[in-house]
């Protein structure tokens, strides 16, 4: 059985003292997560304060994004090596945010997948269509041509290494989730397409969604056959839903 992987994306919010009390409150159900691995991504500047509340626990560290290169004249960026420094486990790459907004390119991002594999951290690959290309009925494409853009610049061996989060870009933040069934659908396509390449690759592939997550609708979609976990943006911040989406319970609401 495929363990169901939660990963809380802090985006950029935070404080010294909320985290302090989110992480206080975390820590009390992180004992009671039994086939469930909470990773918790921070703002880099924030990553020394989780490392010190999360040792000795179950929960690991991951990072919302890295640079590519080993070190050297990269002003404000972070490396691979730095972050293993932290005991990090996990990287974003590929986010849509950071896709939009720095405009990261396929090859970017295969780049970073390079680096972090190389390093021993876990890449989590962010994929998902516009609400333009699901109207268009173009999901299904977008979503093939994105793995096969990286694929083909990183080779099928690294690619083994990477987590795949499915987050359609029109339910990220805007408390619009995709339905069970069109999750699963997606889903199902990104672990057929992969399947299709190399079975025995791929027959532990983790595929998360992501896209307004929240202890609603998650215990929903975590019995989908193809859903194995969740990144989870702004319910994160809350520890009580946190706590729900990672212990599965569902809050049925009249
Ligand atoms: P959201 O963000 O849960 O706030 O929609 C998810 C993400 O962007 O990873």
């Amino acid at each position: 059985m495929r363990k169901k992987l939660i990963i809380a994306n802090w985006k950029m919010n935070g404080s010294v003292v909320a985290n302090s009390k989110l992480l206080m409150a975390m820590l009390k159900f992180t004992n009671r997560l039994s086939n469930c691995e909470l990773v918790v991504c921070p703002p880099y500047i924030y990553m020394h304060q989780v490392k010190e509340y999360i040792a000795g626990t179950n929960i690991k560290l991951g990072a919302q994004n890295i640079n590519a290169n080993e070190f050297g004249a990269f002003t404000g960026e972070v490396s691979v090596d730095m972050l293993r420094d932290f005991n990090c486990r996990y990287s974003l790459v590929g986010h849509s945010e950071r896709r939009a907004l720095y405009n990261e390119s396929n090859d970017a991002i295969a780049d970073k997948i390079k680096s972090l594999v190389a390093g021993g951290i876990i890449p989590v690959l962010c994929i998902g269509e516009s609400l333009a290309q699901r109207e268009r009925g173009e999901a299904k494409e977008v979503i093939t041509t994105q793995l096969a853009a990286i694929i083909d610049v990183v080779g099928l061996k690294c690619f083994k290494s990477v987590v795949i989060a499915y987050e359609p870009i029109w339910a990220i933040g805007t408390g619009k989730t995709a339905s069970v069934e069109q999750a699963q659908e997606i889903h199902q396509v990104i672990r057929q397409y992969l399947s299709k390449l190399d079975n025995k690759l791929f027959k532990d592939l983790s595929i998360l969604y992501g896209g307004s997550v929240n202890e609603n609708n998650a215990g929903a979609l975590i019995k989908q056959k193809d859903i194995d976990g969740f990144l989870v943006g702004g319910a994160s911040l809350k520890a009580d839903a946190l706590e729900r989406i990672c212990l599965g319970e569902t809050v049925i609401i009249e």
